[in-house]
Order: C-alpha cells, then structure tokens, then sequence
C-alpha cells in the first residue's frame, strides 16, 4: 500500500518557549524526536515577525538533522537570502500577513508571479526542491506549472474546520480530490497540510495521490497528554 509522508512541522514548540522567553522546550530537541520517531521530514516556518522559530532555530536544526529539512518561508528578498544561506532539502512558499493568527489560505497568485517565478528559480539553482502553499483550484495549480515548481501544497484549512465542526464536507473533498488529480496529471508533486487532526487526516487521507501530509498545531498538541512520539505513530498509522 501506498504510505503517505508525514512533515512533522514543529512551530509550536517554539511558541510555548518563546510564550516565557526562556531556552526551553527546544524546538532542535523535538525535530530531533521527530527523526527518531519515523517522521519522514520536519517543518519549520520562519516568519518575518520571527514569533515562533527564530534564525538560531533554523541554523541549528540544518546543521543537525538528518532527515529532510522544509523551510516554509514568505516570498520577500530577506526570506530568500536566509533559504540560499541554509539551502533546506524543501522551501514551500506561503502567504504571510502580520496580524494573522496563522496562515489563512493559500497564495494569492494574481500578482507577484515574475517576482515567485525569480526566487523560485534561484532556490532550485540552489538544489532546494521549491512549492507553493495554494488553495485546491485550478487556476493556482496551472499558474504553479507555469512557475515550474517542484510540488504544490494544498491548504486544507476549509475542509478541515468542516470536518472539526461537524459540518458536510463532501463536497469540498470532491473538490479537493480533482485538485489533486489535475496536477498530478501535470506532473506535479502534490502535499497537503493546515488544520489537520486525526480524524481530518484519516479523511483526506483516502485521496491516495497525495505524497505528503505537513502537521503541527493538532500534533504537537496532541504531545501534551500523549507524548510527541505516540503522536506522531498515531499519525503515521493513520496516513498507512
Ligand atoms: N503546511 C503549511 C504550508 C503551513 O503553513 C502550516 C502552518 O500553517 C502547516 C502545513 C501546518 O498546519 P497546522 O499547524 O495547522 O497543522
């Protein structure tokens, strides 16, 4: 059976320690865990604001980690220079606004499409396979060919609030579902991640074509009552 890739994304960590501005709990201990644990990849997003993984973060967590390394980065010149420095295994482009609890939803590529197109460029000369954080439609998808990404990551956020609440969702799995085939078809690596649970996970799960499912909020959650590494089995059991 096809297994589907967990991203154990690993933001949290950071934010409970920066909630007391001590050194402690350490994000490169949990990517560390994440390893042993069978993640097949962490996620880390440095965001401009820097309020969760800082730059002494990143640096120490590619010098140390083994397994691949995905920088989620916003497309700004500061970003790119910082993705070129640490050349990670992975760079997933994401829309950042400042007073954003997290990220909302995908890119919005109407605009900005020379500027992605040179930074994608530039990141891929620099061996990091690149995607974009996109909404499951069409258009995104065909522009994200056209900028001649690696993968595209689907954001999940709606369909998974729908699943959390309760709510019908069948609609929008269908609806993610052609996404998903549309740019496999392209040729497209296809991931997902946002708002993941398990039980959204075990749902989405079922479209096979999806290689890689990113998961922080829920998971690292999750680690409170049963521990990082029963968490991410659990998860890993699920996407089986
Ligand atoms: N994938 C991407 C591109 C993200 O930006 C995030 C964080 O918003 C995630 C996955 C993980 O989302 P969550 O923390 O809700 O599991």
């Amino acid at each position: 059976m096809n297994k589907i890739r967990l991203g154990v994304n690993i933001d949290h960590v950071a934010t409970v320690r920066n909630a007391r501005g001590e050194n402690y709990p350490s994000p490169l201990r949990a990517a560390i865990l994440a390893e042993k644990c069978g993640a097949h990849s962490v996620t880390i997003h440095l965001r401009e604001d820097r309020r969760h993984i800082n730059d002494l973060d990143l640096k120490e967590i590619k010098l140390k980690l083994k397994i691949p390394l995905n920088l989620e980065i916003a497309a700004t010149s500061e970003m790119l220079k910082i993705a070129i420095r640490h050349q990670p295994d992975f760079v997933c482009i994401v829309p950042e606004k400042r007073k954003e609890i997290t990220t909302e939803g995908g890119l919005n590529l109407n605009y900005n499409q020379i500027f992605l197109k040179k930074i994608i460029t530039k990141l891929k000369k620099n061996n990091s396979r690149v995607s974009l954080f996109i909404e499951p439609n069409i258009k995104d998808i065909k522009i994200s060919n056209y900028l001649d990404v690696d993968a595209i990551e689907f954001h999940t956020g709606k369909i998974c609030n729908l699943i959390n609440q309760g709510k019908p969702f069948k609609a929008e799995l269908s609806k993610l579902n052609k996404a998903v085939n549309y740019a496999t078809d392209l040729g497209l690596e296809v991931h997902a991640g946002h708002g993941l649970t398990y039980e959204s996970a075990k749902i989405i799960s079922k479209i096979k074509k999806i290689k890689e499912f990113n998961i922080g909020h829920f998971l690292i959650g999750e680690s409170i009552y049963i521990g990082l590494q029963n968490a991410i089995k659990k998860f890993q059991k699920i996407l089986k």
